[in-house]
């Protein structure tokens, strides 16, 4: 087991309050975890030393919602309604997707993601067990959950059920994964089925991951199918919970906020993917008002389109201020708090999102030294406002380094490509000839 020193690094620790704060430290890793700042015991003996002038030290980036092998799919369908996009363009592709093509196009998304200094996230997708040899292969945590969509007397549903609860059962031991049932969405699983699925994700102890209110016309479809908006349809098939993850919740109204609010269901917040398909912007600034855990995610890569949470950083940090008029709508704090304390929580990973003794060892190092990063006036305010992400030169994840100065020690990146790029010819995103 590999032990590594970060030496003298310019380093963001959590405040008391929940706020950020600077300050030069020195930082032993071991066994996976972070095992001391700046009290070294004397015995510590590092088989790596980094020197940290001119860098910066962070808890690795936690991505709260994507569907990761989607990055097969990336500018496949661009510049079309959210309907046409998923119905017309997404789902007859992805129905071509068979069990390796999921495995290297997750290795894919795992390459994008630790080069700009993701090292967590949650995930919602099929053929979970690939998606799982991909990460655990990459030595990368990631939180996977079966996409669900059917209905209570479907027998393809109860099937999709079944194959998540035994992918669960299969994975259960694998090191850094947790689980989820997901049902993917108010218009793809009938009241009947939102109930089954909650019952097992109790019976399992699992969290709930879905999406909510993503488009208008969604709302629209609910409300004149049951007569209600999706957040009171799916509180009442219990699916609303606090260890429910919701995605989007971009079209909602003050009583579909209480409802998230009084059942504890999390936000994950996806501005670029609403954006981008036309969706709109979420009510952030109410749902934080009213309580609400809000975290941020990029969604899959067939609508962001990459996997580059810097992307939403920024973009959640500055957009809520253009909507609103309020400069402090979402500041950089409140930002960082989404992919760092709030995403820990939201996931049920306590020990993650931090820098300090005790966490475990997910970690990016910054430097500095990029033009658009200097003067370093405010390194705080640089992550969410001029860092692209390209600035990460070393990734790491518990305790292992996954990523470092363009190279994926764990990943054999030319294979990744060539294999990616044989699927993209095989389901006919490719002249043939
Ligand atoms: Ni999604």
């Amino acid at each position: 087991m590999s032990t590594v020193l970060f030496e003298n690094t310019l380093s963001v620790f959590e405040t008391p309050e929940g706020g950020f704060a600077l300050k030069p430290a020195t930082i032993a890793i071991a066994n996976g975890l972070i095992a001391a700042i700046d009290n070294i015991p004397t015995d510590f003996t590092p088989t790596r030393r980094i020197n940290g002038a001119g860098k910066l030290l962070i808890p690795g980036l936690i991505n709260s919602h994507t569907h990761i092998p989607m990055t097969i799919l990336r500018n496949t369908a661009d510049d079309l309604t959210f309907h046409d996009w998923l119905f017309g363009r997404i789902l007859p592709l992805e129905e071509q997707l068979n069990p390796e093509d999921c495995y290297w196009s997750t290795q894919l998304g795992l390459m994008e993601m630790l080069r700009t200094g993701t090292t967590c996230f949650l995930d919602m997708y099929f053929h979970m067990d690939h998606i799982a040899n991909a990460i655990c292969d990459a030595g990368a945590r990631a939180i996977l959950s079966r996409g669900l969509m059917g209905g209570a007397d479907d027998a393809a549903g109860e099937q999709r059920l079944r194959e998540a609860t035994e992918e669960i059962a299969r994975c259960q031991n694998r090191p850094n994964l947790t689980f989820m049932l997901a049902p993917h969405a108010p218009y793809t699983c009938d009241p009947g089925y939102q109930r089954e699925v909650a019952q097992t994700a109790k019976q399992l102890n699992v969290g709930i991951h879905t999406h909510i209110s993503e488009s208008r016309r969604e709302v629209e479809d609910i409300l004149a199918q049951y007569g209600k908006r999706p957040p009171a349809l799916l509180e009442e098939t219990g699916l609303l919970t606090p260890r429910t993850i919701a995605a989007h919740c971009v079209h909602l109204n003050e009583a579909d906020i209480q409802i998230l609010a009084r059942t504890g269901t999390h936000v994950a917040h996806n501005p670029v993917s609403n954006l981008k398909l036309a969706n709109g912007v979420a009510p952030i600034p109410a749902l934080r008002a009213a309580g609400v855990n809000v975290t941020l995610g990029t969604d899959g890569a067939a609508s962001n389109n990459t996997l580059n949470l810097f992307k939403d950083l920024s973009l959640a940090t500055v957009v809520h201020k253009g909507t609103s008029g309020d400069p402090q709508a979402i500041t950089a704090t409140e930002g960082l708090q989404m992919v760092w304390s709030n995403a820990a929580h939201a996931l049920n990973l306590p020990n993650i999102g931090k820098l300090a003794e005790g966490y475990a060892a997910d970690l990016a190092l910054i430097d500095l030294s990029h033009p658009n990063l200097q003067p370093t006036n405010d390194p705080l305010t640089a992550l969410a406002y001029s860092t692209s992400g390209h600035e990460v030169e070393l990734t790491m994840v518990a305790g292992k380094i996954l990523y470092e100065n363009g190279a994926f020690p764990t990943i054999d990146a030319d294979r990744v490509r060539r294999e990616v790029e044989a699927t993209c010819r095989r389901i006919g995103l490719r002249d043939k000839t």
